[in-house]
Formats: C-alpha cells, sequence, structure tokens
C-alpha cells in the first residue's frame, strides 16, 4: 500500500506569482510552480527524455519544456496536451503560509511505480482552499 504524508516544501513568501522552486524529498526532485491561480508540484523529471522542467516557459496553466516543447496542463494533472504522456503530479496544499506537498508515495515491494497513477486535478485550488486572495485588509475591531 502506498503511504501519503504531507511534507513541507517551500514558504508561501518564497514562492511567489510566477515563480518556481525545487523540492527534494528522498529521491524525488518536484518541481513547484505558482501561477496567478494555483501552485502546482510536478515531477521535475520531463516524461520524455529527462530533461528538467523546472526550466520550462509556463503560460497561464501550461507548462512547454524547454527541450522538446511537450506541453503539460498542470491544472489537469500534467495531462499532456502536447506530446506524449502525462507528467506525474502531486497534491499541495497552504497551511498557515507554508507549502505542503503530498510526499511521493512509497512504493511496497509487489507494486511498482508504474502502477501508481497520476494525481487527479482537484477542483478547488491549494490557493483558494487556503484562503489566498480572498483576505480581508484591516483589523478587525472589538
Ligand atoms: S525532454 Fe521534455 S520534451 Fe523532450
Amino acid at each position: 500500500m502506498p503511504v501519503d504524508e504531507w511534507v513541507p516544501a517551500v514558504s508561501i513568501d518564497d514562492l511567489s506569482v510566477g515563480e518556481r522552486r525545487m523540492f527534494r524529498h528522498y529521491d524525488k526532485r518536484i518541481a513547484l510552480f505558482r501561477t496567478a491561480n494555483d501552485i502546482y508540484a510536478i515531477d521535475n523529471r520531463c516524461p520524455h527524455q529527462g530533461y528538467a522542467l523546472l526550466q520550462g516557459e509556463v503560460k497561464e496553466e501550461t507548462l512547454t519544456c524547454a527541450w522538446h516543447n511537450w506541453k503539460f496542463e498542470l491544472d489537469q494533472g500534467g495531462r499532456a496536451s502536447f506530446g506524449g504522456e502525462a507528467v506525474r503530479s502531486y497534491p499541495v496544499e497552504v497551511r498557515n503560509g507554508q507549502v505542503f506537498v503530498s510526499s511521493p508515495p512509497v512504493v511496497s515491494s509487489r507494486q511498482s511505480e508504474s502502477d501508481l497513477s497520476t494525481t487527479p486535478p482537484s477542483r478547488r485550488s491549494a490557493l483558494a482552499r487556503a484562503g489566498h486572495g480572498r483576505r480581508r485588509v484591516g483589523r478587525r475591531m472589538g
């Protein structure tokens, strides 16, 4: 059975809109991207020939690999919209100003990595779930 656990990846203050960061967890290298709409975590390794997706270009929610231009839809669980297979994505949560990533599943000896599917897209963004972008400015009186 795979075991998921939420792992602190980066402070949200260190991941402004339009920025990206590398997050390492055990042997995994996970690329974090923050768009105007959400925060995404995907394998940094392009499923085509392994180029670092952190070097890719993001327009809206589409990531284009810098090497051969495969395109991945970040808001659709890493689905490939140009090229071949999807890139694995990981659930993201924002809690108390910290971005958490659901760790790569621990694979049991009877289960191979290929048995694990990519994460389906969530219906609400990690930022919306954390209440970002809807904060009231000002002080509560009384
Ligand atoms: S390595 Fe990413 S498209 Fe070829």
